[in-house]
């Protein structure tokens, strides 16, 4: 099969087109031929290695999500037959034509979804729903504060906050991307350049401040998150570009009795990955399937260009997902 590998840790030059061995499906696993992978910043940070796959997973190939079809099971799994379209989380190795998965960490793709709008779904709407949803008990009709509103995950936040009747703020530093949003269900974009948003988030919301921050930026952005919120608010560190570290007034941790949460999706065990693909069956694909929720694809490249697709990435233009599509095999 042709899969993108990493040659070795560096710039988006190192991902290279190679013909290797596909994999088998093993006891209780499926193989899926891959349609469509999602391009993650994760992704980036793995091919600069500073981000190892986990132990289990193909060190060299990377890609966390994607959308195809089951052309092989395993001895021991029923839950699925070859030609049945699925889609789903993978710790690595989803920029290949195949993908080996245990097939509870599968979930089908709704009818009538394309195989590119389900790839822009896993990873971005999974997070999102797990950290405002599942982690920070986002209830209907609460305020939530979005950061980097037109990033993939963001794009899902606002969907789901808007769903759920929340009202959604969201900031960005481009003016383009926060315009986009409103599309989506946002009520009030902040073009800002750094963490300067509190005053006109609480303005926004007569006073009464946030009580749900998705965080994606992280750095500077957490202290200004704790003058943004409301009583009992919670903020959900999900993604730290613009650096790990903070100066915190934890006066105000207390006096707002707010909670910080971290998360990943990637490091965790198999179980917790099962879960996450019955969260995406029975909570994310109802959503997706009745149009309440949408895939937002801001590009698409072929699978040989997955550099030009990191690079593309990296200079923060995207609104929403950037996808890599498989081609036919080189002749
Ligand atoms: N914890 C997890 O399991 C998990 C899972 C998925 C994603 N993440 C993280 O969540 C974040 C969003 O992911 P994504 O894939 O949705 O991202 P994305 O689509 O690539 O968008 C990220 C956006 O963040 C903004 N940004 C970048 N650097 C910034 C900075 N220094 N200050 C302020 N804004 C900045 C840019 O938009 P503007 O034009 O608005 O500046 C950029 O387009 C990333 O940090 C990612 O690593 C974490």
């Amino acid at each position: 099969m042709r899969a993108i590998v990493i040659r070795e840790p560096g710039g988006p030059e190192v991902l290279t087109l190679r013909d290797v061995p596909a994999p088998e499906a093993g006891f209780g696993q499926v193989r899926i031929r891959v349609e469509y992978a999602g391009v993650n910043r994760a992704d980036l940070l793995q091919r600069a290695g500073f981000y190892p796959a986990p132990p289990g997973v193909p060190s060299d190939i990377p890609g966390l999500e994607y959308a195809g079809v089951i052309d092989a099971v395993g001895p021991g799994a029923t839950r699925y037959a070859p030609g049945d379209r699925v889609y789903g989380l993978v710790a690595g190795g989803a920029y290949a034509e195949q993908l080996v998965v245990h097939e509870r960490e599968v979930a089908p793709i709704p009818a009538g979804l394309s195989s590119e709008e389900a790839a822009a779904i896993p990873e971005a709407f999974l997070t999102a729903y797990d950290a405002m949803v599942v982690q920070a008990r986002l209830q209907p009709g609460e305020r939530v504060l979005i950061h980097a509103a037109g990033s993939g995950v963001g794009t899902a936040g606002i969907q789901i906050a808007r769903a759920l009747g929340c009202f959604v703020g969201g900031t960005s530093r481009t003016a383009d991307k926060l315009e986009r949003a409103r599309e989506l269900g946002l009520d009030v974009g902040l073009l800002t350049r750094g963490p300067t948003f509190a005053a006109a988030y609480l303005d926004a919301t007569g006073g009464a401040g946030a009580d749900v921050v998705l965080e994606l930026v992280g750095g500077a952005y957490v202290a200004e998150d704790l003058r943004t919120m409301a009583p009992r608010g919670r903020i959900v560190l999900v993604g730290l570009t613009a650096g790990i570290q903070c100066d915190l007034d934890l006066g105000l941790v207390l006096r707002k009795r707010v909670q910080i949460t971290g998360t990943v999706m990637r490091a965790r065990p198999l179980e917790e990955k099962i879960q996450a693909a019955q969260l995406l069956e029975r909570n994310l694909s109802p959503l997706v399937a009745k149009r309440i929720v949408k895939s937002v694809v801001d590009r698409v490249f072929p699978l040989e260009e997955a550099g030009a697709a990191h690079a593309y990435v990296a200079a923060d233009q995207s609104f929403g997902k950037v996808l890599l599509r498989m081609g036919a095999p080189i002749v």
